[in-house]
């Protein structure tokens, strides 16, 4: 499925639809260059699942953890652009959050290829030539 974002103003209506195809899968890995869209596209997600708290890039940590106001459901959002070594990935305990049944949204999934789940959606988030971003899943 597509889902095009074509400019910020409609952020949140794209956001709707990748809710609405998310069924029951939780792990969510978002491939695209550096500045595609993905922190942006991530964080509009979870203000659509609830989440009202400020949500940060997670520049520093390798993950954050936000929660949903109603549901209190804890999402986690991983940027794993950092990772040096995979031993640093099993380090932080993965497992406990990957196979946890919360939602876990992955940016940089190619440098943990060999530790995602095989059951993780498979996001792509493109610029396109107009400034608009498609996203494939
Ligand atoms: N759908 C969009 N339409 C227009 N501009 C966007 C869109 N999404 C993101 N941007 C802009 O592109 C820039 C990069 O966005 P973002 O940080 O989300 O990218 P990223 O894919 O997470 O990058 P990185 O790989 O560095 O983590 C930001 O300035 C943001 O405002
Ligand atoms: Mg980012």
């Amino acid at each position: 499925m597509e889902i095009k974002i074509t400019s910020l103003e409609n952020i949140r209506e794209a956001a709707r639809q990748f809710v609405a195809a998310m069924e029951d899968n939780t792990v969510f890995a978002f491939y695209g260059k550096m500045g595609a869209g993905k922190t942006t596209f991530v964080k509009a997600v979870c203000e659509e699942l609830g989440v009202t708290d400020v949500i940060n890039s997670p520049t520093f940590a390798i993950v954050n953890e936000y929660r949903a106001d109603e549901s209190g459901e804890l999402i986690y959002h991983f940027d794993f652009y950092r990772i040096k070594r995979l031993e640093e990935v099993y380090d932080m305990g993965y497992e406990d959050y990957f196979y946890s049944g919360a939602l876990c949204f992955i940016e940089w999934p190619e440098l943990i290829e060999d530790v995602l789940p095989e059951e993780a959606v498979r996001v792509t988030i493109e610029e396109q030539e107009d400034g608009s971003r498609l996203i494939t899943l």
